[in-house]
């Protein structure tokens, strides 16, 4: 069978499975910028300053594309997983070029292995130089998503070691809050055997495998307890033996990103007391045990610029690539830094001075670095942005999807989803049609109407303000052309009185609208006139020195379910709280730790469950091997109304969140293209990364990127 064929008949069977029709329900929710990333990998020569012509593009322009592994030669076992065999075990130049890499296509993450035959022997048409004008290319994934539950998780940081891929997985409950579910295993590719190579109750991350195969070595956040913080995960390194675990010892305190050269050194990543982020080398003693005491550890790259993700390859020791933040550039790049005459060369910034480029890798013959950035506008053959793109859901009956907007919420009907988009409200059909603005400013956090059709609730003003910012709650009456200012929908105040009213969720009898004001100086739940707003009636739920908001009202009408950091005011920490909405019953239904964020409640259709959002996971890889995300540990989960049955939806490094739970069962397959097409690569690199000491604080929203974004998961 051709290989293109096979992909195809491959790819239609996952489709033909997930187009089933169930009765369910479907959960929307947003994840800040991920919509714009549109990442493939590239790679460039070494040999000499690279320029426009020497890109090629490897992977095929579909989905998110990322982290990019180069097999070195002595796994060619790996070519017994490609379907057509005689093209893999062809001996005569020109060699088969493997490449794994993650990706995010059909809804999960997937480690895929693409196999072509080597670059150099192709005559490349110079106006697109892309892996897919080879013919013989063949792609397999790794994993199959109907194995059920466990596959359905992050799988990232490829790499081989003989028969096995090792890799990072989040399939297992770490069964403490805020500790990572991210551990490393192996699986054998001929029998699929999976193991765990991390012991329980430990988080590791970015896993390197030695180049004998022996060792691994990863960033492991060891028994510590996450601070929370995202800026420096504080991890060690660690190694042990790649195939079953064993001799795990600390190498090196405070470092990430470990790589090696050869099986006695290696290169990894750490904030440096000068505040520049470098690259440092670690010389491990020929005999005897490993044990940090004997470890020389030097700093390789100079204070003056960032540098992190290193990658190194045997085949040639005198250089290894690395990315940098340049005081004098807003972008990261790939360069290379010659360890024989500690300079830096350039690579990617000849090529695309403007784009971000994450997470270098060397071919085996050191020839080509190989990285990933955004692929950019539109091009035949890639997959625009989705408005609404599917992701694998591990609950039966329930459909998952990632909104490219915020704060969406679904009409009591299920059949419309409002959404903002900062700036701007919109309303379309539950397919993504009729899609069209109703209000044109910043707003956020929406809500529908139970009982008046076409009545949508939300907060006009700007977010994450001060108490006594002046935002309001309004209603719109969606389908009302005629009445409104500028061809928009006529909208009614509903708050009168100041003080950052926001979070609106109205009853199902249609009567009352529960909010959070910061009228009294503190945000707190009121309760008003649905219809009349404040003039009709108002009533304070909740009082005290502390922040009570994103409120939502049960199908019921018995609970208000929201967050509070009331056990720890002003400490960052929220809970997830159910108050009756006559003031009674108060209690805690979901917290993530004592000083976790849970947040975004929002009930099921039936009532018995809540959607909401958490660092109950904690991070899931490093975050400086992404672009910027304020909260990286945001996750999606559910749990019973009694706190019970905590699962998690979502598994990524990105931060998720304002989940919103609709009664209708949208069908999990990506149909709906994003409105804003060939809108790309418009995010923005860690902003904690900075130039100089100045104050890290104020820089948010300093991007057009993140004017489209903000973050979701803070209060
Ligand atoms: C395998 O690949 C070779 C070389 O591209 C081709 O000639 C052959 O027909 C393919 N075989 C199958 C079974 O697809
Ligand atoms: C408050 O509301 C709850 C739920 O509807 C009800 O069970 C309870 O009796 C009410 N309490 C008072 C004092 O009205
Ligand atoms: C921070 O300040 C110190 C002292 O002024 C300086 O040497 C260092 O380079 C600065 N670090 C960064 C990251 O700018």
């Amino acid at each position: 069978m051709n290989s293109y064929l096979w992909l195809l008949l491959h790819l239609s069977i996952v489709f033909s499975a997930k187009a089933e029709e169930i009765s369910g329900n479907t959960i929307l929710f947003s994840t800040q910028e991920r919509a714009n990333y549109a990442f493939d990998l590239f790679s460039l020569p070494t040999s000499h300053p690279p320029d426009n012509d020497d890109e090629i593009a490897l992977t095929d322009g579909q989905s998110v594309n990322f982290n990019g592994y180069f097999p070195p030669p002595s796994s060619s076992i790996l070519s017994l997983l490609l379907p057509n065999r005689s093209l893999a075990l062809d001996p005569t130049p020109p060699s088969l070029q493997l490449l794994l890499y993650v990706t995010e296509r059909l809804g999960f993450s997937n480690i895929y292995l693409d196999a072509y035959n080597n670059f150099n022997s192709i005559d490349f048409n110079p106006t697109r130089r892309s892996a897919l004008e080879i013919p013989s290319r063949i792609q397999v994934p790794l994993f199959n998503p109907k194995q059920g539950d466990a596959k359905i998780s992050m799988k990232d940081r490829p790499s081989v070691a003989g028969d096995h891929l090792i890799y990072v997985s989040t399939h297992e409950n770490s069964g403490v809050p805020r500790k990572s579910w991210a551990a490393v295993y192996s699986t054998n590719f001929i029998t699929g055997k999976t193991r765990r190579l991390t012991p329980y109750g430990i988080a590791d991350f970015s896993p390197s495998v030695s180049p004998s195969g022996i060792w691994t070595a990863v960033a492991s956040s060891g028994e510590k307890d996450w601070e929370g913080e995202v800026k420096n995960l504080n991890t060690d390194i660690y190694v042990f033996k790649t195939v079953d675990g064993s001799e795990r010892n600390k190498l090196v305190d405070h470092g990430g990103w470990p790589c090696w050269i050869d099986d006695f050194t290696l290169y990894f990543h750490r904030r440096s007391e000068d505040g520049w982020w470098s690259i440092y080398r670690a010389s491990l003693p020929r005999l005897g045990r490993i044990r940090t005491e004997f470890i020389a550890i030097e700093r390789v790259t100079p204070p003056g610029l960032h540098a992190f993700t290193p990658a190194a390859s045997p085949s040639n020791k005198n250089f290894i690539a690395v990315a940098t933040r340049r005081p004098s550039s807003d972008f990261r790049h790939i360069e290379l830094f010659d360890l024989v005459r500690n300079e830096f060369r350039e690579l990617t910034r000849r090529v695309s001075p403007k784009s971000h480029h994450y997470n270098p890798f060397i071919s085996p013959d050191s020839t080509r670095v190989g990285y990933h950035k955004c692929r950019g506008n539109s091009k035949e053959g890639t997959t625009d942005p989705l408005m609404l793109e599917n992701l694998e859901s591990p609950l039966k009956g329930l459909s998952l999807f990632r909104i490219d907007g915020s704060f969406p919420s679904f009409s009591s009907d299920g059949e419309r989803v409002a959404y903002v988009g900062f700036p701007g409200v919109f309303v379309m059909n539950r397919d993504g049609s009729t899609r069209r603005e109703v209000f044109p400013g910043t707003a956020f956090s929406t809500a529908w109407d139970w009982k008046r059709r076409g009545v949508i609730y939300t907060s006009i003003g700007p977010i994450f303000a001060e108490e006594s910012t002046d935002v309001d709650i309004v209603s719109i009456a969606v389908d009302d052309d005629k009445n409104g200012k500028m061809g928009f929908p006529p909208y009614k105040k509903l708050s009168i009185s100041g003080g950052n009213n926001a979070f609106p969720s109205p009853s199902p009898d249609g009567r009352w609208v529960v909010f959070r004001s910061g009228r009294s100086g503190y945000k707190n739940l009121y309760v008003m006139d649905a219809i009349e707003g404040e003039k009709g009636g108002l009533r304070r739920l909740t009082e005290g020195p502390w922040t009570d908001t994103m409120c939502n009202w049960s199908p019921d009408g018995e609970w208000i379910a929201f967050a509070s950091d009331r056990d720890n005011p002003g400490g960052g920490s929220y809970a997830i709280y159910f108050i009756h909405p006559n003031g009674t019953g108060l209690k805690k239904v979901v917290h993530s730790g004592d000083s976790g964020r849970t947040n975004h409640p929002w009930f099921s259709p039936d009532g018995k469950s809540i959607v909401f959002t958490s660092d109950y996971a904690g991070l899931s890889a490093e975050p400086i091997a992404n672009p910027d995300h304020f909260g990286p540990y945001g996750d999606i989960f559910t749990a019973k109304v009694d706190g019970s049955d905590i699962r998690r939806l979502t598994h990524n490094p990105y931060e998720d969140g304002t989940p919103s739970w609709g009664s209708t069962f949208i069908k999990p397959i990506d149909v709906v293209e994003s409105p804003y097409r060939g809108v790309r690569c418009l995010f923005d690199d860690c902003h904690w990364l900075g130039h100089a000491n100045k104050s890290e604080v104020g820089k948010l929203g300093s991007h057009p990127g993140s004017q489209r974004r903000p973050v979701v998961v803070k209060c």
